[in-house]
């Protein structure tokens, strides 16, 4: 099974939601095949592509963060149990998260447990080596803050060094994000230790998106 998670962070709007939407099915080859595609666009476009999607059943939709709170007075949070039944996974730890909103380890554990109890599945974000990963975490994303929307990917065999140095266990699933195209990814691909990819600024694209989700 391939893993391509669409990371839109703060682009797009309702409408450029639904364009995306109608040529990505058209164009993404996805029917009978062995992967999974996860859309994770910024919250209030979530319910359309759900709508979108609803009859395809190898495209989720995930969200770009979780509260690390349960529910109650915490104004702008969006809560894991506000989420059940809307999307299936949740990104944490985003370095985005981490440089920008000052989420610590701390927090970010906090928010693992939060989609753990609503049974929604973490994808959990580490920078290097030195992030600690919860012991439970089975989709772990590696993602070098140099790659990310910088254009230099980094070179898929550091990409399998890292995977021992992170001590990814066998039954973990582990993502690759930073720079991927339709172009480097099948370097990764070709490892066979490499299990996705987090992708930011080609999935804004949905004809970049379903290349790069064509070559599996
Ligand atoms: P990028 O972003 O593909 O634009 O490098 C990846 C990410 O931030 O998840």
């Amino acid at each position: 099974m391939k893993y391509f998670i669409a990371n839109w962070k703060a682009n797009k709007n309702l409408k450029d939601a639904k364009e995306w939407a109608d040529i990505f099915i058209k164009k993404a080859n996805i029917g009978n095949k062995n992967l999974t595609v996860i859309i994770c666009p910024p919250y209030p476009l979530i319910f359309s592509l759900n709508e979108k999607f609803k009859n395809i059943k190898n495209i989720f939709i995930g969200s770009q963060d979780v509260s690390m709170y349960e529910e109650g007075s915490y104004t702008g949070e969006t809560s894991a149990k506000t989420m059940v039944g809307i999307t299936t996974y949740g990104i944490i730890g985003h370095s985005e998260r981490r440089k920008y909103f000052s989420e610590t380890n701390n927090i970010l554990f906090k928010k693992y447990e939060m989609t753990k109890k609503y049974e929604i599945e973490p994808i959990f974000c580490v920078r290097d080596e030195k992030d600690p990963i919860p012991e439970s975490a089975r989709f772990i994303a590696y993602e070098p803050v140099y790659a990310i929307g910088s254009g230099i990917n980094e070179p898929a065999e550091k990409t399998v060094e890292m995977k021992k140095k992170l001590k990814i266990k066998k039954n973990n699933i582990f993502i690759y994000g930073g720079s991927v195209n339709e172009k480097n990814a099948i370097d990764y691909l070709h490892t066979n230790e490499i299990d996705g990819f987090l992708v930011g600024k080609v999935s804004l694209d949905p004809n970049r998106f379903a290349d790069l989700v064509n070559l599996s």
